[in-house]
């Protein structure tokens, strides 16, 4: 099996990461489309204005591409919950996550609570709470591009960049709280 997980805070850059990926001939998982192909969506949760998904039947959903012999990427903010070989959690410096997160037309509410998941290191959390490999990428600067390149070094093994730890967005505790 190699199942990668691409996960992060909403706006940190899953998804432009995983065109540019897919656009050097990687195959990634859009698992959104996945999700409603498979018939997973669950109900809606209208307060948080997203709808629920069992985890256990989407884990099992996936067996096909584990039992491949071909590397597959997984582009969602649920992928850390998989069975997988690694996880690569893509980190925003929480100003910066803010104004992406507005130009995209969150509402204020939205804003703040996923500035404030990733001040908590929420995701990077969740991921380290397996025994699977956990990596970390600074999508802060830079581009897509770039972000896919240090993607491509970890699938590499050339990990010791992103070993977690490396972001820390403590210093704006304050700010958001
Ligand atoms: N280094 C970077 N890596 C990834 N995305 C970046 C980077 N710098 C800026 N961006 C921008 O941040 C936004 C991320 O949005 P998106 O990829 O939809 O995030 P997600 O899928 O995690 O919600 C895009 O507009 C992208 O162009
Ligand atoms: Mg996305």
């Amino acid at each position: 099996m190699t199942l990668f997980a691409i996960t992060g805070t909403p706006g940190t850059g899953k998804t432009s990461v995983s065109e540019e990926l897919r656009s050097r001939g990687y195959s990634v998982i859009d698992m959104n489309v996945h999700i409603r192909e498979h018939g997973l969506l669950g109900e809606l949760d209208a307060p948080r204005d997203t709808h629920e998904v069992d985890l256990d039947d989407l884990n099992d959903s996936l067996q096909g591409y584990r039992d491949s012999d071909d590397l597959y990427l997984m582009d969602s903010h649920l992928s850390h919950f998989m069975d997988c070989s690694g996880i690569i959690v893509l980190r925003c410096r929480p100003e910066v996550l803010a104004a992406r997160l507005e130009a995209r037309g969150y509402g204020c509410a939205k804003v703040l609570e996923n500035v404030q998941s990733e001040v908590l290191d929420v995701i990077l959390c969740e991921a380290m709470d397996s025994d699977i490999p956990v990596y970390e990428i600074d999508c802060s600067e830079g581009d897509a591009s770039a972000s896919a390149d240090s993607v491509e070094k970890i699938l590499k093994g050339e990990t010791s960049d992103y070993t977690p730890g490396k972001t820390d967005w403590s210093e704006e505790m304050d700010r958001w709280f």
